[in-house]
């Protein structure tokens, strides 16, 4: 019997990458569109297995994965290591690599080297950043490096300092106005997809009918043309406070502690391992072992 029996499971049978053009086709045909958030390579393929179109190796990272309060500290080399693990796994729906804080606000240069990394390193398929303004001309500039590129207003967590917290956005007429303009601005530079974050329905909806590239929505409301939720807390696996758009679909997390608790008091009690748990050694080897050992005292 092999030791470490355990084997990558296998992918979706048969699938293939989903091509990026397909993204566009799907908002032209009215089908929604899924996107979730993703570190490792053993989620990567639940995820693939569920038949999401898009996996985001966010920098949300930062806070469900590595401790930090923010997603600021998260740095490309941490996420690129997380993405190698999510590529490794992640067949059909593309890999978004999301580039940190600090990774494409210098220049254009800076935003394309990240993005190259993302892709040549991490294996990811396609890139994601936040913010319209100056980054508009690192959107064209990934894009023209053809690298396919996310774009991504409203809650920008990397700029809630600036924001005042993790607060809804648009929410004036003419906050709402300025967030309508930068998605088509974002449009025209190149985006394949727009991720809005804590946006009013209405507002978002707005956005999506003037887009021809898709809106993937988290906090935007039913009118996008997909969504988008971080894995732990889809999953009920993050302790710290939930915004109010998180659906959670299950409660892991009280289920992972109850089996640890279960395993710890197993182990102390004796339970755990028992013989269907252990190898075994022929009888005859297991004397002739006695022996040697007793011919040594
Ligand atoms: O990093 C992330 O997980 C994100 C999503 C919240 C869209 O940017």
């Amino acid at each position: 019997m092999s030791v470490h029996p355990r084997k990558p499971a296998p992918a979706t049978p048969g699938a293939g990458k989903l091509p990026l053009p397909e993204v566009a086709e799907l908002k032209r045909r009215g089908d929604r569109i899924t996107m979730v958030t993703a570190y490792d390579a053993p989620s990567a393929l639940l995820a693939d297995r569920a038949g999401v179109e898009l996996i985001l190796v966010g920098d949300t990272a930062a806070m469900v994965m590595l401790g930090h309060e923010s997603t600021v500290p998260v740095t490309l080399d941490e996420l690129i290591f997380l993405t190698r693990a999510v590529t490794r796994s992640a067949r059909r729906p593309l890999v978004v690599g999301d580039l940190p804080f600090g990774s494409y606000e210098i220049s254009d240069e800076q935003a394309v080297g990240s993005a190259i990394r993302f892709v040549k390193e991490g294996g990811a398929d396609v890139v994601k950043l936040e913010g319209a303004g100056r980054m508009l001309s690192r959107v064209r500039a990934i894009a023209e490096s053809n690298i396919g590129v996310m774009g991504h207003i409203g809650l920008t967590p990397q700029s809630a300092t600036r924001l005042g917290g993790f607060r809804a956005q648009g929410r004036t007429a003419d906050a709402a106005l300025a967030l309508y303009d930068e998605a088509l601005a974002l449009q025209r530079a190149g985006a394949f997809a727009i991720v809005l974050e804590a946006v009013p329905a209405p507002v978002a909806a707005r956005i999506t009918e003037a887009l021809d590239v898709p809106t993937i929505g988290i906090g935007a409301g039913a009118g996008c043309d997909g969504q988008v939720l971080v894995w732990h807390d889809l999953l009920g696996l993050y302790d710290g406070a939930t915004p109010r758009f998180v659906k959670r679909y299950a409660e892991l997390a009280g289920e992972i502690e109850d089996a640890l608790g279960r395993y710890v008091a197993d182990v102390r009690s004796g339970a755990f391992p028992q013989e269907q748990h252990t190898y075994s050694i022929p009888d005859a080897e297991l004397e002739r072992f006695e022996l040697a050992l007793s011919d040594r005292h």
